[in-house]
């Protein structure tokens, strides 16, 4: 089975072609570093020729609303043209939980934009929304801070690891388009200011976390439970305190003999 993984040099992507390898599949992983280009096409017919199933697990350069947006859709057009033309049996594409209740925000409008494309595309799909990873949390401060306070909502929040997402990722790349969205979390529930205070704690970092209801999720208001998913999603095991303590660890100092 040959799996594209497109993306494949990001967050997600790096660890997804490194677990379906590991699995036995036969990967290529696609993204402009390799000379495969989603907006412009170069690249694309060779690395699809042959392959039965193709993930997007590409991220835009830009959050700007205009360019997330022209992103996303030029994108996913180009990329289900390119996998109907190479008979690709299955798409499997990363969104996030909760797109449709944070349509305030450009990038999920994007987000939404690209879902739409797939469900419409005569391909089979299976699409994956996930929660806020981890390693995303200090993204979160930082784009909430001012001076040295960081300003958010009380919203629920169920991140969960890099690792698991495309854990989950590579389950269901291996398994028939379920033509359905599929949402994925993490393990336990928290509040977003909360957490995001853990974290700060753990890497010793001074800024004060204050909770507000009004204050902005990147420039929107977000109701208390826009970000966490169904019941029926499926969870990843990895707990924040665990995944938070190795991404803490310091490396020890060695010692010259
Ligand atoms: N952040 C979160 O908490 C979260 C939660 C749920 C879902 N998601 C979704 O997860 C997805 C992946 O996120 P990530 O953090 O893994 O992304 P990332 O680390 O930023 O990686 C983005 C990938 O997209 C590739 N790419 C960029 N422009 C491209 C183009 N024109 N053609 C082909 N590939 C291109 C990059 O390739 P190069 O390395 O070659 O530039 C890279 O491999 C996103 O769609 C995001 O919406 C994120």
């Amino acid at each position: 089975m040959k799996i594209v993984v497109v993306g494949g040099t990001g967050l997600i992507g790096s660890k997804l072609v490194k677990k379906l390898r590991e699995r036995g599949q036969e990967v290529v992983a696609a993204s402009p570093t390799s000379g495969v280009n989603t907006l412009t096409g170069e690249g694309l017919a060779d690395a699809l020729k042959g392959a039965s199933t193709a993930v997007d697990v590409t991220n835009s350069p830009s959050w700007e609303d205009a360019a997330v947006l022209k992103f996303f859709e030029t994108s996913t057009r180009n990329l289900l043209d390119y996998e109907a033309a190479a008979d690709v049996q299955h798409h499997v594409a990363l969104s996030v939980v909760g797109t449709e209740r944070l349509l305030e925000s450009g990038f999920f409008r994007a987000k939404l934009a690209q879902e739409n494309l797939i469900k419409a595309s005569s391909i089979p799909y299976s699409i994956v929304r996930a929660t806020q990873f981890f390693e995303f949390v200090k993204n979160i401060a930082g784009v909430s801070t001012e001076g040295n306070i960081v300003r958010l909502p009380p919203a629920l929040f169920q991140p969960m690891a890099a690792e698991d997402v495309a854990g989950a990722i590579a389950r269901i790349a291996m398994g028939s388009p379920v033509n359905d969205t599929v949402e994925i979390g993490g393990p336990e529930q928290f509040r977003l200011d909360e957490l995001i205070r853990r974290d700060l704690a753990a890497r010793k970092d001074p800024r004060e976390v204050i909770s507000d209801p009004h204050a902005r999720y990147y420039g929107i208001e977000v109701s208390e439970r826009a970000l966490v998913p169904n019941d029926d999603a499926r969870l990843g095991e990895t707990r924040f305190e665990d995944w938070l303590r190795q991404a803490t660890q310091q490396v020890p100092h060695l010692q010259p003999a």
